[in-house]
């Protein structure tokens, strides 16, 4: 098959080569890729996750071209959206049955395969700071693929979303997604929060902990800045109240809550926030506009 496979020496350490096709195990379905999308981790930390020839990626959708062995999942000519820890990037890729969800002919490939990591940790994210509803909840990197996707989120579960960006320019479109107000950084963020969804880390993410109200929580997400974080909990405890903060992982299993996030862009309800999409030729200028933050949303491949 073509695919995307990690060279040190290219740009961005992507070349579009052939690689072998992979072997679908029992519990998987083959699927004919369409599209596929880059996050930040697979994309920044590529050379250290990946051998030079293997094929990276993450998010893709297609179609099913042979189904799992053991009767279980999707037939057949189906549409997919699938999600795994690598061979994303290629034209074919195996996934377990329990790690995609069917796409109906209405919503476009290319749309769905933005959902998976993304989409899904910011579901989950949403729900691990438990009711929202009439509540401040404060998304960092809100400019990003997990951001626009979290502040859609916890907007529908009723929150009041402080979005904070880099730049006025890299919030743009956040308010139509459901964002209450757009913050460029946090010094100027004053009332407290009940939730934090944090996808940049280092100093950001202890000014967001500071801000937290009583019985609030954090979500570590991410490190996009690349920084550490130090935070001085001398100082919380002297704010005399419960608050808590948590490394955030998205784990396994994501079938159910990307069929509900492909059932959400179906009706309209949820926005792909497509910010790039081209050929997938054009992967390595796409992977340097995404660590360069010029993508507002997802990047997104087409296989051709
Ligand atoms: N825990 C998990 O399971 C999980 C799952 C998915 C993703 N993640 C992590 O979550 C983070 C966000 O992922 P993503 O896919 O949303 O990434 P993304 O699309 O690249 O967005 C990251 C955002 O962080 C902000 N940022 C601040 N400082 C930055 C810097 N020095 N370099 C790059 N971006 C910077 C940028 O916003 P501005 O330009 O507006 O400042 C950017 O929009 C990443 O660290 C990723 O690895 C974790």
């Amino acid at each position: 098959m073509r695919a995307l496979i990690h060279d040190p020496e290219a740009p961005a350490g992507l070349r579009l080569d052939t690689a072998p096709d992979p072997v679908p195990g029992p519990g998987q379905v083959l699927v004919e890729v369409r599209a596929t999308a880059l996050n930040f981790g697979e994309v920044k930390y590529l050379a250290a996750q990946r051998q030079p020839g293997e094929v990276s990626g993450w998010d893709a959708a297609g179609v099913v071209v042979q189904a799992a062995a053991d009767g279980s999942g999707p037939s057949v000519g189906s549409r997919v959206v699938t999600f795994g820890w690598s061979g994303g990037w290629g034209g074919l890729r195996v996934v377990d049955v329990d790690e995609l969800a069917v796409v109906p002919e209405s919503v476009d490939l290319g749309a769905a395969s933005g959902l998976p990591v993304a989409g899904v940790t910011a579901l989950r994210a949403v729900r691990r700071l438990g009711p929202v509803v009439g509540r401040r909840v404060l998304v960092t990197g809100a400019s990003g693929g997990v951001g626009r996707f979290a502040v859609q989120l916890a907007a529908r579960a009723g929150a009041w979303v402080v979005a904070s960006v880099g730049s006025e320019a890299r919030g743009e479109g956040l308010i139509e997604l459901g964002a209450g107000e757009i913050v460029v950084g946090l010094d100027k963020v004053t009332d407290p929060v009940f939730g934090v969804l944090d996808n940049v880390g280092g100093q950001q993410l202890a000014q967001a902990f500071a801000l937290l109200e009583e019985g609030g929580s954090a979500q570590a997400i991410g490190k996009a800045s690349g920084e550490a974080t130090t935070i001085d909990f001398e100082e919380a405890r002297i704010r005399g109240f419960r608050t808590s903060i948590e490394p955030f992982f998205v784990g396994p299993k994501f079938g159910p809550d990307l069929a509900y996030l492909v059932d959400l862009l179906d009706k309209g309800q949820l926005d792909p926030q497509i910010g790039w999409r081209g050929d997938w030729s054009r992967a390595s200028e796409a992977a340097k506009a995404l660590l360069a933050r010029k993508i507002n949303g997802k990047a997104i491949l087409d296989i051709t």
